[in-house]
């Protein structure tokens, strides 16, 4: 089984063999928690985030790892003035090991109602077990019972690992990232 890893060194992705998946902790990570977050989780978002951070910190930009900012941004996050929103998370215990943000939004001249995808990530240490996977089904969900016709993205065309992920979870990918899963 090919898998590709981030190569720090040459900073760009490699081939390499899979780890194998069948021990008792693999079996623990594949059945974590989907569920929408809400404000009671702020402190719970920012150990996700500091913890996605500090273990790569060299995928995120620059202006992406301040976590004075992050912190604050949780702390005024409103879910009410947001109500098109929904940060879907996966938990594990009392950890958040994955991260997910839906917007239910409108293509006013072609499309209609539509779902954008953003921010999508699972924590290094739980990735291959299918986290990802359960996170966009879910955010499907939802995107179907609002009337959506399509769920979008952008995904770099060097993330191989990315885009190997989204064709596997049922996106079209265009030559220039846009990703697209058709609803109905
Ligand atoms: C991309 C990401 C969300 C995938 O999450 P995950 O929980 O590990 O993915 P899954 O276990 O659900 O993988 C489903 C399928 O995607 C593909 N896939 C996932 N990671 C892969 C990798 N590193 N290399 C190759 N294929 C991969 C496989 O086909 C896999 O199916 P398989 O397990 O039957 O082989 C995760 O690797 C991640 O957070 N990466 C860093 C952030 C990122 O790149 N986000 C997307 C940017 S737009």
């Amino acid at each position: 089984m090919v898998w590709y890893v981030w190569d720090e060194e040459d900073e760009r992705f490699v081939r390499t063999r899979r780890p194998p998946q069948d021990s008792k902790p693999a079996k623990a990570i594949r059945r974590a928690k989907i569920r929408v977050a809400g404000v009671k989780d702020r402190q719970k978002l920012f150990e996700f985030r500091r913890e996605a951070i500090e273990t790569e910190p060299e995928i995120w930009l620059p202006d992406e790892l301040d976590l004075h900012e992050i912190r604050k941004n949780i702390k005024e996050w409103k879910t009410a003035a947001y109500s098109n929103n929904f940060i879907i998370v996966a938990e594990l215990g009392e950890k958040i090991i994955g991260f997910l943000h839906l917007t239910i939004y409108y293509r006013l001249f072609n499309g209609g109602p539509s779902a954008w995808v953003e921010d999508i990530f699972v924590l290094k240490n739980f990735r291959g077990y299918k986290v990802g996977t359960r996170l966009v089904r879910f955010a499907r969900e939802i995107a179907k019972r609002k009337g959506c016709k399509t769920l979008r993205l952008i995904v770099g065309l060097e993330n191989l690992a990315g885009l190997r992920f989204y064709k596997q979870c049922g996106f079209k990918i265009s030559r220039i990232g846009l990703a697209i899963m058709r609803l109905r």
